[in-house]
């Protein structure tokens, strides 16, 4: 998760077409036609709860992808926005739904998932659309703890570019 202050997340909400309704002490609440409302803290740096809810909140009605990126442009240098190569937009993608059981370092096993740094485009489309695995393909794990991901139906190319990206540079 980069760092983000609540000011950051503020503006990121804004450009999204958040408008900000009140502010309660240190709790600034920001609604959006057709979209969940949500609540930031200003604080100079989001914790990661904090920053995982609110992106929790937003993705439901919005491409995730959208306003993270957003905040990661405005995390990293405040100006303007260029447009993300598909293993930024997959490293999004792994860190809001892969990271609760695979590690954030996808070259290391996670509290339930293995390691998956460079997995096939074939094995990633098997696994999170549909919970199998390409055609004599050896698990790594004889498990079944996974849960399919079929919203991520558009993110699967995106996906396996984080997981080659990552697989090289160790
Ligand atoms: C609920 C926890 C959980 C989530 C969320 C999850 N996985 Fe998994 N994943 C696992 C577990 C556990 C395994 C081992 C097989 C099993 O038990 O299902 C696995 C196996 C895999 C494998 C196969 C590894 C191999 O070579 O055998 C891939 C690829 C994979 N996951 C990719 C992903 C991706 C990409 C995401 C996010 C889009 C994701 N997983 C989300 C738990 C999870």
């Amino acid at each position: 998760m980069p760092a983000i202050s609540g000011q950051d997340c503020v503006k990121a909400l804004s450009r999204l077409g958040y408008r900000q309704v009140r502010q309660k002490g240190s709790h600034v609440r920001l609604f959006c036609e057709d979209r969940n409302p949500v609540t930031v803290p200003m604080h100079p740096t989001l914790d990661r709860g904090t920053l995982r809810a609110i992106i929790r909140t937003v993705e439901i009605t919005v491409a995730i992808v959208g306003i993270f990126a957003t905040m990661i442009t405005l995390a990293g240098c405040g100006g303007s926005a260029g447009p993300l190569t598909p293993a930024e937009r997959g490293r999004i993608v792994y860190m809001t739904n892969c990271v609760i059981c695979h590690n954030a370092d996808p070259n290391l096993p996670g509290e339930q998932g293995p390691a998956i740094a460079g997995s096939s485009r074939e094995l990633v489309y098997d696994r999170v659309l549909y919970l199998t695995y390409p055609p004599g393909y050896t698990p790594k794990r004889p498990t079944h703890t996974m849960r399919a991901l079929p919203q991520l139906v558009n993110r699967i190319d995106d996906l396996t570019a984080f997981l080659a990206e990552a697989a090289g540079q160790n």
